[in-house]
């Protein structure tokens, strides 16, 4: 792109290459963890093979090498395993097999075998927390008495009152409703509650037995011997509950509320938890490679989620603060900041992430023209709908000032294509069990999980060869395909190779972070990392910009045509400082 000409002098918005105190400085280790990109797989949604509507472990080894062309370092797998897909595979009946939806032991052998080639390592989606009900263990427990060694690996307890009719203690299920489940004995007679933090289906397992944690050891190994380059691991904080398992009156999610901090909450977070990735840790490293482990740890604040990653511990966890923090430069800049100070004080990465298959995509959220009417859940036909447009050159602008910021970056597949929720599904389609848990008062996260569009050679978009799938796509997705997007030299897709391609030219994740001193306001947001300039204009007016290089900008329009020096509104860029 072309240098900067002649400035503009007087305008409000001129910005200098003036930088602060350096926030973070530039790491000197090698290892692929602390600068990686990682693209997430959602198995059913990436890509059919057999006509079903449905994605499969086949359909990603077909269509890998479009994810290695972007120029990722690793791809996590959504769950894969036996399942009765209540809650989308989060429910795990067999941890060590295929569910037949997605294939079979073989489909993820040839998925490694392709991966190696294409020098992507390939994570998988462990779910310790809780398993389905229809595994093995938990059957055993339900036809096996109260106080058995079988009933010990999940969380039993009488329930209150005179005939045991309440529950156990005022504990929440995430998705709505009593976190307990009471089951009937196996002589018939009315029993014992079982926890279960999500979904009744999903019964949690009792970490305080070590037999739990030998199972998961052997899991573990089980995809370590396979290939596998490691995991993300779900739900990470809560696997250790306080003992006696008080009531709790806070929210289900761990969210802070008035009197009740996220650290006083006896779900989450309790000390012991960390000796079970102290062990897990020891295990990766038996292996060869840097096999990782990334905690979806969603602990508050992210100085305390840092514990996950001491240096015995894990090796990323997802920052869920940035993705949550919106449109606003002064906010971003504070949980950036914390984030960078958090996660140095103890040696780790920080990672970044916009979108995943639990939230609506920043494409949506970032076109928002109302405030979200069920707090951050997903929108339905009856809201009031994005600004698509306004949606797509923040989401870009978003992305680019993202993959700038040093440390790791998760991708979600579709966001390349500059995808948004399919925000007018009907309720018939819902499957996400908070929709039912709570009679409709949450649509759930549907709108973020439809299958992705590859070409227009079926009705599908070429995600089957069929018209089938499982979630309808929304009808501009015709024109956003992989292909269409392969031949445009201005689509989203090569914006986001381009911006890959530089980010590990330049070495940005193992970087620097300078924050440039005239941005500090709601609008506008700037910062140097290895003499990269940086600059998020989020504001309404355009920013004038200090003299070096254009690199990247988030859109054909994020510049003015006529001098490249003017950055436009909800527009992102990089410049290069080195010979300015
Ligand atoms: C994690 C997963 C989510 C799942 C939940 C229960 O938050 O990302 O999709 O529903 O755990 O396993």
């Amino acid at each position: 792109m072309s240098q900067t000409e002649e400035l503009p002098t007087a305008t409000p918005h001129e910005i200098h290459a003036r930088f602060q105190d350096p926030t973070h400085e530039s790491s000197t280790s090698a290892e692929w963890w602390r600068r990686s990109v990682i693209y997430q797989i959602y198995p059913r949604s990436f890509r059919d093979t057999t006509s079903n509507g449905i994605g499969d472990l086949p359909g990603i080894t077909a269509e890998l090498h479009h994810v290695a062309d972007l120029g990722v370092d690793a791809v996590w797998l959504s769950p894969f395993f036996a399942s009765p897909q209540k809650d989308a595979g989060y429910d795990v009946s067999d941890y060590r097999a295929v569910d037949p939806i997605f294939g079979n032991l073989q489909d993820f052998d040839d998925l490694i075998t392709e991966a190696n080639r294409l020098e992507v390592k390939i994570l998988v989606d462990l779910v310790p927390n809780h398993c389905s009900d229809e595994h093995a263990l938990f059957r055993q427990a339900l036809v096996s008495p109260k106080g058995s060694a079988a009933r010990e690996f999940f969380i039993f307890r009488d329930g209150r009152g005179e005939d045991g009719q309440l529950p156990p203690n005022n504990w929440l299920s995430h998705f709505g409703g009593s976190a307990w489940t009471r089951i009937t004995e196996p002589d018939g007679t009315k029993g014992q509650y079982y926890l279960h933090l999500f979904d009744s289906s999903q019964p949690d397992f009792n970490w305080d037995n070590p037999a739990v944690g030998d199972e998961f050891e052997s899991v573990l190994r089980f995809w370590l011997d396979r290939g596998a380059g490691g995991f993300r691991v779900d739900v990470a904080h809560a696997l250790v509950k306080a003992p006696g398992l008080p009531d709790w009156n806070g929210r289900a999610d761990g969210a802070d509320s008035p009197g009740y901090p996220f650290a006083d909450a006896p779900m989450f977070g309790q000390s012991a938890v960390h000796d079970v990735y102290r062990r897990w840790r020891a295990v990766c490293e038996e292996y060869d490679g840097e096999r990782v482990l990334c905690a979806e740890a969603n602990v508050h604040p992210i100085e305390a989620m840092a514990d996950w990653v001491r240096p015995d511990e894990m090796h990323q966890s997802f920052n869920f603060p940035f993705l949550h923090t919106g449109w606003d430069g002064k906010a971003l800049k504070a949980i950036i900041t914390r984030s960078l100070k958090a996660f140095d004080a103890v040696g780790a990465p920080t990672t970044w992430v916009l979108s995943n298959h639990d939230v609506p995509r920043h494409a949506t959220r970032l076109g928002a023209v109302a405030p979200s009417p069920r707090d951050g859940d997903g929108l339905g036909p009856d809201d009031i709908q994005p600004d698509l447009h306004l949606g797509l050159a923040r989401a870009r602008a978003a992305t680019l000032f993202m993959l700038g910021l040093p440390g790791g970056a998760y991708l979600y597949q579709g966001e390349e294509l500059g995808l948004g929720d399919n925000t007018m599904l009907d309720p018939e389609y819902r499957q996400d069990p908070s929709f039912a848990r709570t009679n409709g008062e949450r649509l759930g996260r549907d709108g973020c999980r439809v299958p992705l569009p590859w070409d227009s050679s079926s009705a599908s978009l070429g995600f089957s060869d069929s018209e089938a799938s499982w979630l309808p796509q929304p009808q501009e997705w015709a024109s956003l395909t992989r292909e269409a997007q392969t031949a445009d030299p201005h689509s989203t897709l090569n914006f986001y190779k381009e911006a890959l391609r530089l980010r590990s030219a330049h070495q940005l994740g193992l970087g620097d972070l300078n924050w440039l001193e005239d941005t500090n306001t709601s609008s506008l947001l700037g910062f140097e990392n290895s003499e990269i300039l940086v600059v998020l204009n989020l504001g309404t007016e355009p920013v004038v910009l200090p003299a070096g290089e254009v690199l990247l900008a988030s859109s054909s329009s994020a510049l003015d045509a006529a001098t490249s020096a003017l950055l436009n509104p909800n527009s992102a860029v990089w410049i290069s400082l080195h010979h300015a």
